[in-house]
């Protein structure tokens, strides 16, 4: 065997065992949407997900989730006006938890219309029943150029911003005041676009490793079934509001995004994705379809190369 063929056989093992990167161990009731992942003090991990009222799981292990209820068990009339109906389904939460305080930002909107709010709401133990109305944080209609759903908070250095964005011109950067979680300004900064396929990029996430911000986003198409098309694309900068590239240079505002995960084997259109920093390093949370519905995903990301490697 030459080191030729040695390397190439390697490499193509290599390959093959990345492909069939399973959805991590999960067990219990994983039957979730755009899930987002938080981790209080005492070590218990919570996923909040899409659905009417927004639902809500627990695990203590990361491993075996119950689902426990909603964020909002007596409805959010609030909503009405961007779901277009009465206590529809509210879309793609965003956990964070600072100093104890649960922060939730959350959309309501309807499928391929721009009538969408993000909306925000606080809870001191995240349980059912125990939140607040933070109120809406922004909103589109129509007469904008992009769509005010999937929020995601980062915070650098102190300073708070919401990544947000499907379809039409993409993802966007938008200043948030910490004190409060509403806008500090009404500036929109590009960070991600495509042509392809109508513009399908959504369920934006920045996440800071190492001297590196990167924008984990979604493209394709979610919310079919087997029939899904979703996968993660992922770019870095050194700048939470950009230039973001991805690892082939090429700038995410022109379409630019490496895959990270898409689907393989039984795993159909992983997406909606989160991320986290856990005990054992990065966490991704994500997404998938089988034959029988929509379910939770958890990997590893290691970043030794400087970009993330589902493992
Ligand atoms: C997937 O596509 C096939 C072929 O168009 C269609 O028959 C089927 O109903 C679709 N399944 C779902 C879950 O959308
Ligand atoms: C990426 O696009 C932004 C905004 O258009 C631009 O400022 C930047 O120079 C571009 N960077 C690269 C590497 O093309």
């Amino acid at each position: 065997m030459s080191f030729t063929f040695l390397f190439a056989f390697l490499a193509i093992f290599a390959a093959t065992c990345h492909a069939v990167v399973g959805p991590g161990k999960v067990t219990g009731d994983t039957a979730v949407h755009d899930p987002t992942m938080c981790k209080d003090d005492s070590g218990t991990y919570w996923v909040f997900s899409t659905g009417v009222g927004l639902e809500i799981r627990k695990s203590t292990d990361r491993i075996a989730w119950t689902r426990v209820g909603l964020v909002w068990p007596n409805g959010a009339p609030w909503t009405d006006q961007f779901t277009g109906t009465s206590n529809g389904a509210l879309w793609a939460p965003d956990c964070t938890i600072i100093n104890g305080e649960f922060n939730l930002f959350y959309a309501a909107s309807s499928f391929g219309s721009q009538t969408s709010g993000i909306f925000l709401a606080k809870s001191s133990t995240g349980l059912p029943g125990s939140w607040t109305n933070e109120g809406l944080i922004t909103s589109t209609s129509p007469s904008n150029n992009f769509n005010a759903i999937d929020p995601n908070l980062i915070i650098d250095n102190g300073k708070w911003f919401m990544s947000l964005g499907s379809f039409w011109t993409g993802i966007k950067l938008m200043n948030l005041n910490p004190a409060t979680g509403h806008l500090s300004s009404n500036s929109v900064t590009a960070l991600a676009q495509r042509t392809a396929n109508n513009g399908a990029i959504e369920a934006s996430v920045i996440f800071k490793n190492g001297k590196y911000f990167y924008l984990f986003t979604s493209w394709d198409n979610c919310c079919q079934g087997v029939n899904s098309t979703y996968n993660i694309r992922v770019g870095r900068s050194t700048s939470v509001a950009g230039p973001y590239v991805d690892s082939a240079g090429v700038n995410l505002t022109d379409g630019g995004g490496t895959l990270v995960l898409a689907s393989h084997d039984k795993i159909i259109g992983p997406g909606g994705q989160d991320l986290l920093m856990d005990v054992d390093g990065p966490i991704l949370v994500y997404h998938y379809y089988t034959a029988t519905g929509s379910f939770l995903g958890i990997n590893r990301l290691d970043f030794s190369s400087g970009w993330p490697v589902v493992v």
